[in-house]
């Protein structure tokens, strides 16, 4: 527990998914599937994928607009920049710098991408958390946007029925009124089974070293033991969240879960006695955004009304690395 803390406040948040809707049933055209196989296996029936020259830089920037104008901050309020991604459109220049650009955000502010795969919207608060808590920044653009289908293998079934393309952002700044909106966070991560889910960019060897073929460069996944991991982890690790917290499961209003399997997400559900009306679901429509699947749901959850402002909410994440981990959020009114 850290004393005297400077508390932090969710200003804004915003959202951006592509419009090129393609349906299970337009994967058939694919390859050897059907709707009812992923339906039943995943809760999904469509995902908005990029087209033409859109990317996660594209989405990440209307996300970010959209979270700063809700914040009621300018660019020149902004301190740094955070942008998580797992399927960036380029490895460098970092989203984040391309976003401080197109925005107008000051050029000397500190612009980065980490890498926490579906966990980064989580890691990238935790980030965020500290350097305000300091007094080090003041206020905090947080990107979190991927373009998926880019870097699958369009031949691979198992893994390109689940991922869609999508963009969430935040903005968190030092809380004029003594109130910290994140009540409690928590990350974690287990690489030492890294290869559950992975992109390789292994490209080649400099030929005067020794020949060795260039890798294809797909995200690849072991969907079975990546389902049994987060299975046997997530319910136990949200319940233990909210304990160490000081908090009973009926004391929070939402879960707003990683969207990456129907069936995960009934688990936590389940394990924390929630309703139908407590949880935020939208993976039917997205499938899995990685980075940004949380920020989404949460912010299109208050935009559609589902979840109600001035409430509470858990998010809880995972994804490769393994990495997890969840947050206790207030939601504010105003913040979309
Ligand atoms: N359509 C039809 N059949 C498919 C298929 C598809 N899209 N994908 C795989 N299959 C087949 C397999 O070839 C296999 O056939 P076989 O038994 O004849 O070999 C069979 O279905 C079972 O495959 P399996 O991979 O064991 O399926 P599964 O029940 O584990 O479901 C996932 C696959 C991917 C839906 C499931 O494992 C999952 O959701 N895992 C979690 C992944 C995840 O959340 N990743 C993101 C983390 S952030």
């Amino acid at each position: 527990m850290i004393n005297n803390i400077i508390p932090l406040k969710i200003a804004g948040v915003g959202y951006c998914i592509p419009e090129t809707v393609v349906t299970n049933d337009d994967l058939t055209k694919l390859y050897d599937t059907s709707d009812e196989w992923i339906y039943t296996r995943t809760g999904i029936k469509e995902r908005r994928l990029v087209s033409g020259n859109e990317s996660a830089v594209d989405l990440g920037y209307k996300a970010a607009e959209r979270a700063l104008e809700k914040s009621g901050l300018k660019v020149e309020d902004i301190d740094m920049v955070i942008c998580a991604s797992s399927a960036p459109p380029e490895l460098y220049p970092a989203i984040a710098c391309r976003i401080q650009a197109h925005m107008g955000i000051p050029n000397d502010v500190p612009a980065f991408d980490i890498t926490a795969a579906c966990s980064g919207l989580i890691y990238a608060m935790s980030i965020a958390r500290g350097f305000i808590a300091s007094g080090m920044y003041k206020s905090i653009l947080l990107v979190a946007t991927d373009n998926n289908s880019r870097l699958l293998n369009w031949e691979d079934r198992s893994a390109s029925i689940l991922f869609g393309d999508g963009a969430g952002a935040m903005v968190v700044t030092a809380s004029d009124d003594g109130v910290d909106d994140i009540i409690s966070i928590d990350i974690r991560a287990n690489g030492s089974i890294g290869d559950l889910i992975k992109l390789p960019l292994a490209g080649k060897n400099c030929p005067l070293v020794e020949a060795n073929d260039e890798q294809p460069q797909f995200i690849e996944m072991n969907g079975k033991e990546v389902y049994k991991f987060v299975a046997r982890t997530l319910p136990q690790y949200v319940e233990e969240m909210i304990e160490k917290a000081g908090m009973k499961a009926e004391e929070i209003d939402y879960l707003i879960p990683h969207q990456a399997n129907l069936r995960i997400i009934q688990a936590v559900q389940e394990r924390l006695g929630y309703s139908d009306e407590k949880v935020v679901t939208n993976i039917k429509y997205y499938g899995n955004t990685s980075a940004a699947s949380i920020p989404l749901a949460m912010a299109e959850s208050v935009e559609q009304g589902k979840v109600k402002l001035g409430s509470t909410a858990i998010l809880c994440g995972f994804g490769a690395g393994m990495t997890w981990g969840g947050a206790i959020v207030r939601l504010r009114e105003g913040i979309c």
